[in-house]
């Protein structure tokens, strides 16, 4: 197994060249196609795959690890049929993508859809107008994503350039998580025990842990990368990690960071990149002018800030020069260099890296942040206890289970469609519509936490007008430990206006807001002991997940759903459910 490396260009046919001679002055016209249907097929089958010396069959799209890239330009359409040929419930989610008009497809378990059954498909089925960039595909039902996840990237349309000179390559690079044990009985075991689930045993590059772990070296399970001098690479970078936000660094190279979550930036240039899961953020790799005589560690490993137990591995992949602009180098003793990663908890560089984060916000590529609010929301974003069950004795804190919540509230899957119910007006007895808009009881949140840490376990959504701008403050809570934590919203972009550590103050803090240029993303991370402000137009109708990219957290509970009513417009509504949606 060598590196795995993409290549878009082969994906792409040539273009249509046509001679039109019509007219008086014929003419060579470059015809580049419209927009088209992609059709992929993802089998979702057991596949033995070894890593770390450990052989274990893991659920796969199509037998591969992480799964096959989705290639597609902005304005296609993207079909593809899923067919579970495994024992476990599955669905799957393309993160990023809004679904305007296509929320059916939009994918997490018990929200949009029933999840698909053993020896069942479903064709998720959707258009992508007005974005593009780097996304990503994954599961969205327990841990599977742990292994079912992949690139899914949209060019700009034909003929329109990136905002930055095009690069020379462009090269996704994916960080995910290797466990040697089943990760789905990870997770069982613990919500059953109540404690923290065991950690992952490695991170990874495109599925290679690197180097820096044992019995990995010899087994050629390293990402590598080949590169020309004084050349410009675009590197995707994609956090599908199940539960770590990453520092990473390219030894001895500085990059310029120009995309995030499928957004252009402002460039700017940095030797760390911070990314956590959900999040994708493109870089501009600008190679040294004349081949070195050395090689590069390019490595990861997380940025955590909680009190529980975390993998804190470190995965690397290496960079090496071509020697010559025709022939590879047959130089692999030349010394690898170490990149320098910050300390594990350096709450410090992450304020100011993320800090550095601005949209185009220009002629071409235009923002209308929203900059009066009619509904106004507080969540706290946290940790906290559940009971622990008669007759039973619990690992989590004082002997309780481990719990997470909005607002006290930790959501609690039901067990048929969210959306579903809603559309056919069946919500009775699944949901209610009583998420409280701020906490039901407040307290100092990031200082002294309060004794009582246990959670209201419930499935309430808060429900939104049509096209409403929307304002929610998330604010961490220092319940169980101040943790940073990424919280991803289904169906939008949103403006990430303002943040700050400690309490959110509804005084002074929006007068500090950026309503100018304010980065636009769909994953923010909620500092650590601290808050995040966003906003966003609530235009698209439908049932949207909000929730905690880090897996253990949404296990846990860190999760809630909006309900955007239909707008008067045919197109403002949401559509009725495609024939082969799953039954549950
Ligand atoms: Cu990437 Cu609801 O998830």
């Amino acid at each position: 197994m060598g590196a795995l490396i993409f290549h878009p260009a082969a994906i792409f046919g040539a273009l249509v060249v046509a001679i039109s001679s019509i007219g008086f002055f014929p003419s060579v016209v470059i015809a580049y196609p419209g927009p088209i249907t992609r059709h992929y097929t993802f089998d979702v089958r057991l596949q033995n795959v070894t890593r770390l010396c450990h052989t274990k069959a893991m659920v796969t799209v199509n037998g591969s690890f992480p799964g096959p890239p989705i290639y597609a330009r902005e304005g296609d359409r993207l079909v593809i049929k899923v067919i579970n040929n495994v024992k476990n419930n599955v669905s799957l989610h393309w993160h990023g993508i809004r679904q305007v008009q296509s929320q059916w497809a939009d994918g997490p378990a018990y929200i949009t859809q029933c999840p698909i059954q053993r020896g069942q498909s479903y064709v998720y089925n959707f258009t992508l107008n007005g974005q593009r960039g780097t996304f990503f595909w994954h599961a969205h039902i327990t841990w599977l994503r742990a292994t079912l996840y992949g690139p899914l990237i949209i060019l700009p349309k034909h003929n329109v350039p990136y905002p930055f000179a095009k690069p020379y390559k462009e090269i996704p690079i994916m960080f995910g998580e290797w466990w040697n044990s089943d990760s789905e009985a990870v997770i069982n075991q613990a919500l059953q025990n109540g404690g923290g689930p065991n950690v992952s045993d490695a991170y990874t590059l495109n599925g290679f842990p690197g180097p820096l772990y044992n019995c990995s070296q010899k087994q050629n399970e390293t990402l590598k990368l080949k590169v020309k001098a004084g050349k410009t690479y675009m590197l995707r970078l994609i956090n599908a990690a199940l539960n770590d936000e990453l520092f990473f660094s390219i030894a001895n190279h500085s990059v310029t960071v120009v995309e995030a979550d499928a957004l252009y930036v402002k460039p700017f240039k940095t030797n760390i990149v911070v990314i956590a899961p959900g999040q994708t953020t493109n870089i501009l790799l600008k190679t040294k002018p004349h081949p070195p005589h050395s090689r590069f560690l390019m490595a990861a490993r997380p940025y955590f800030t909680g009190t529980g137990t975390f993998d804190n591995t470190t995965t690397a992949g290496i960079l090496e020069y071509y020697t010559t602009t025709t022939t590879t180098s047959k130089d692999h003793n030349a010394p690898v260099i170490r990149p320098t990663l910050p300390p594990i908890n350096d709450t410090a560089y992450v304020a100011n890296f993320t800090s550095k984060f601005r949209s185009l916000a220009n002629e071409k590529f235009p923002i209308t942040v929203p900059q009066t609010v009619d509904r106004s929301f507080f969540f706290t974003v946290g940790l906290g206890t559940n009971p622990c069950p008669k007759n039973q004795t619990c690992q989590g804190p004082n002997g309780t289970k481990f719990a997470a919540s909005m607002n006290n509230v930790s959501f609690v899957l039901p067990n048929t469609s969210m959306l579903q119910s809603y559309f056919f007006k069946k919500s009775n007895g699944v949901f209610t519509a009583d998420f409280p808009t701020s906490p039901l009881i407040k307290f100092n949140y990031t200082g002294t936490p309060p004794n009582n840490t246990m959670v209201m376990d419930g499935t309430k959504v808060a429900v939104l007008p049509f096209n409403a701008s929307v304002e929610v403050v998330l604010q961490d809570t220092s319940i169980l430990g101040a943790e940073g934590h990424p919280l991803h919203l289904h169906g939008y972009n949103f403006f990430v206006v303002g943040q700050g550590f400690g309490n959110f103050d509804p005084k002074k803090d929006p007068a500090k807001y950026n309503l100018v240029d304010p980065q636009e993303r769909n994953t923010v991370g909620v500092p650590s002991g601290g808050w995040v402000a966003i906003r966003f137009f609530a235009d698209n109708p439908g049932v949207w997940f909000m929730h905690c990219h880090f897996e253990v957290h949404l296990s846990w509970g860190l999760k809630m759903a909006w309900i955007v009513e239909d707008g008067k417009l045919p197109n403002q509504r949401l559509p009725p459910p495609p024939a082969d949606l799953p039954k549950c």
